[in-house]
């Protein structure tokens, strides 16, 4: 029978959650013995600590000496996952991370040739891979029933409140582009099946700071050329309106020489009004929480499933080594830093007005 991986998360804040029930189920099933967390606020660390009765931890390193968990996720804001992917491959840590790898080429590539030296697997949470309408395009490119994919759309659009209520302290630090952008540029060039050669974007850096005082991007406009000739346009942002029916508004379209795929993946059918929230569309696929026959909550949805899945792939290397590759869709180090080239290449191009080759 497989041990039970022990998992340690680092990050315990809004996102966190989400690894919190995700590994909490799958303790229940015995795949994970989730050890401990690190949070550096002593508040969360006690919400959470009392929401989940798992020991937390004032820092990565008192985790690793006190809960020796095996594998870590980190769940900390964007520009913070390098020096905590460093520490962690430099432990012996498998690592899964949040979204975007880091906000750098030359932390990516860092955080590769750790996890390389040190012989640990590396994941990175793009879990839009997971859902299953991406995955129907995925599959019908690739058996070329679209044909060659010519062009196409793809838009991620948060409610204001994300940076101006959630995280105002570090929205500088990131961008639309990092934090919804890296989801579709990852997606697409999984499912368009070629890698990126150049870039053209426009942005606006106005509206939040002069408004709200946060000083970031309210939107950017990316359009990237692929290496099989497919062009696409990516929009994102985080400026829609407090009104809007789900915090996210986001979608795709692919159009290739014989035949296309339109995803809404924010609107799945589901809706609902009521007094108290006004009108809502609910995207079930991304996270659904359900009760068993004996009355027990469990979670789902392909937010779920690709940390699920970051257990799956470090029970694979476990028993069969690193070099064989564990089937699947997760992504990994490269398709992280390939992810991340877009991003910097869409903020250079906007600062520097220019096409900019990947
Ligand atoms: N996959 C997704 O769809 C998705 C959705 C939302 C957020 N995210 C990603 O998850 C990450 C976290 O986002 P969030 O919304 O939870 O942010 P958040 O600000 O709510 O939480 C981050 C937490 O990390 C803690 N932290 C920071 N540095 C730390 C360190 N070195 N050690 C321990 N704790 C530390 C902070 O105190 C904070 O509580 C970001 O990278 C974000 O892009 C992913």
């Amino acid at each position: 029978m497989k041990q039970p991986v022990r998992i340690g998360i680092v990050g315990a804040g809004i996102f966190g959650l989400m690894h919190f029930r995700t590994f909490t189920q799958m303790a229940k099933r015995g795949d994970v013995e989730l050890v401990g967390f690190a949070e550096l606020k002593d508040e969360q660390r006690k919400l959470r600590q009392e929401e989940f009765g798992v020991p937390g931890f004032a820092s990565l390193g008192e985790m690793i000496e006190k809960a020796k968990p095996e594998a870590i996720t980190i769940v900390t804001p964007d520009h913070t996952h390098r020096p905590v992917a460093l520490e962690a491959a430099a432990a012996g840590m498998h690592i899964l991370t949040e979204k975007p790898m880091d906000v750098t080429e030359e932390g990516c590539k860092e955080i590769i040739a750790a996890c390389e030296k040190a012989g640990v697997f590396l994941q990175v949470d793009f879990h839009k891979r997971y859902d299953p309408d991406h995955q129907a395009a995925h599959e019908a490119v690739k058996a070329g029933k679209v044909g060659v994919p010519l062009y196409g759309q793809a838009h991620m659009e948060d409610r204001i409140e994300v940076p101006i209520e959630w995280f105002p302290q570090w929205a500088p630090n990131s961008s639309p582009a990092w934090f919804l952008g890296v989801h579709f540029f990852d997606v697409i060039r999984w499912i368009v099946g070629s890698e990126p050669v150049q870039v053209f974007a426009t942005g606006s850096r106005k509206y939040l700071k002069e408004q709200f005082g946060v000083d970031t991007f309210d939107c950017v406009n990316a359009k990237i050329d692929f290496a099989n000739g497919c062009a696409f346009s990516f929009d994102v942002s985080w400026i829609i309106p407090r009104g809007f029916e789900a915090v996210v508004n986001q979608g795709c379209r692919i159009v290739g020489t014989k035949g296309l795929f339109e995803i809404d993946t924010q609107d799945r059918g589901t809706r609902a009004c009521t007094d108290e929230t006004g009108m809502r569309t609910y995207n079930n696929n991304f996270f659904r929480e359900f009760k068993d026959k004996q009355g027990a909550t469990w979670y789902g949805g392909y937010g779920v499933e690709s940390i699920e899945d970051f257990v799956y792939n470090v029970q694979h290397v476990k028993e069969h080594g690193l070099d064989s590759r564990p089937a699947g869709v997760w992504a990994g180090g490269f398709d992280g830093l390939q992810a991340t080239r877009m991003a910097v290449g869409a903020h250079r191009s906007i600062e520097e007005k220019r096409v900019i080759t990947l």
